[in-house]
């Protein structure tokens, strides 16, 4: 699965800048099948690492220099160790923000070169950020010999996003795109952080993701409005129980007591997250079943909460779920990851899927003015070192 037009660009240029020999380190992708914005209200997910990632090639140097290039956007950055803050070149955040977390918990590093490429659509949803931020933390790990256990490497890729991103996103992410397993889908415990893998029988099925090629600006202030909403919602309610901590700990009833009298707002909310985790839990039995229509309707489902309580859908999404929702060959779809853009997922019978992508697209064209671009997953193995 790996990219090796990618990988060889990034390590010729690698060389060409440095003029040293790097690890490479392939970090992918995730799709999440369903449980979205569940992660940080230490609910579920069930997501699974795919066949698209980032490639650094990574080197240590004498200095205190953290140097950087991205083959990408073709552009450079410096940083000093000594001196780690948010730059105006975001694509170097998800890096600088991971030797930040090491030095903040007291590993040693020293300055290193980076050079990095991939084959993630940015802005699609589909995690590109965490993959640069787990192959860093992963990369840096290897370099600096610092022995550090996988599950912590996972806690300070998603602390570099919240720190120099701003994105005060949970785990899913990181941990997919760490813990990946070929052929499996993760059911991750975000609470307890315990996890199965779950395999993936689809027979004859697909995950198609539609990518409506938009990304609205208010995907990063929304998101941290969503997450103060529940823990809001998980305030008014501790008053009354104070052993309850997070929605995990919420009953609906305790919902309908004592917060719908007092917002509607964070009602809705809090309602679509306790409907969304009851749904994952009865999606992951119905693949151990393997009865996949069942699991398709609850994708559709989930799309309904995320649009109408959740509110994180926009027009795009909505069309591309609404368009496929009467193609009998489309058994679920949903939006898939933060929302206001990015990708939808489907399940999609194998026969039907070219056929499904240019009709789909035509009518995006003319419906939305904008490309529509389409992707057939496999599901791949985590971060690892390439030999
Ligand atoms: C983004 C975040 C994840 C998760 C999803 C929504 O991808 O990074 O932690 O909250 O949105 O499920």
């Amino acid at each position: 699965m790996n990219n090796t037009n990618i990988i060889e660009a990034v390590d010729n240029k690698f060389n060409q800048l440095f003029n040293q020999k790097p690890l490479l380190v392939r970090s992918p992708g995730r799709v999440n099948i369903i449980g979205e914005h569940t992660d940080y209200n230490e609910g579920f997910v069930l997501p699974a690492a795919i066949d698209k990632a980032i490639y650094i090639a990574i080197g240590k140097r004498d200095d205190d220099t953290i140097s950087l290039y991205t083959n990408e956007f073709a552009e450079e950055h410096q940083s000093s160790l000594n001196n780690l803050e948010p730059s105006e070149q975001h694509w170097a955040n998800y890096v600088l923000g991971v030797a930040d977390q090491l030095q903040s918990r007291g590993y040693k590093i020293g300055g290193f070169n980076l050079v990095f490429d991939g084959d993630i659509p940015i802005g699609a949803g589909m995690s590109s950020s965490a993959a640069v931020e787990c192959a860093t933390a992963f990369g840096l790990n290897e370099i600096f010999n610092l022995n550090i256990p996988t599950i912590e490497l996972v806690e300070i890729s998603q602390k570099a996003e919240h720190s120099f991103a701003g994105v005060l996103c949970g785990i899913m992410d990181q941990f997919a795109s760490m813990f990946g397993k070929r052929d499996n889908l993760i059911k991750l415990d975000c609470r307890s952080l315990a996890y199965e893998y779950v395999p993936l029988k689809l027979d004859g099925i697909k995950i198609l993701l539609l990518n409506t090629n938009v990304k609205h600006s208010l995907a990063s202030s929304e998101y941290n409005t969503r997450r103060l909403q529940c823990t809001e919602g998980v305030a008014m309610i501790k008053d009354f129980y104070p052993d309850v901590n997070s929605l995990r700990d919420v009953t609906m009833p305790m919902l309908d007591q004592y917060v719908k009298p007092k917002d509607d707002i964070i009602y809705k909310r809090c309602k679509y997250v306790l409907e969304e985790n009851t749904r994952l839990l009865q999606a992951a039995e119905d693949l151990k079943k393997g009865q996949i229509e069942s699991l398709g309707k609850r994708m559709f489902l989930s799309h309904e909460g995320l649009k109408n309580e959740y509110e994180v859908s926009c027009a795009e999404l909505d069309f591309l779920v609404d368009f496929v929702s009467n193609e009998d060959a489309v058994l679920g779809a949903r939006m898939m990851g933060g929302g206001f853009g990015g990708c939808t997922i489907n399940l999609v019978k194998e026969e039907a899927i070219n056929d499904l992508v240019e009709r789909a697209g035509k009518v995006y064209a003319e419906k939305m003015n904008k490309e529509l671009t389409a992707y057939v997953s496999q599901i791949g193995d985590g971060t690892s070192l390439i030999d």
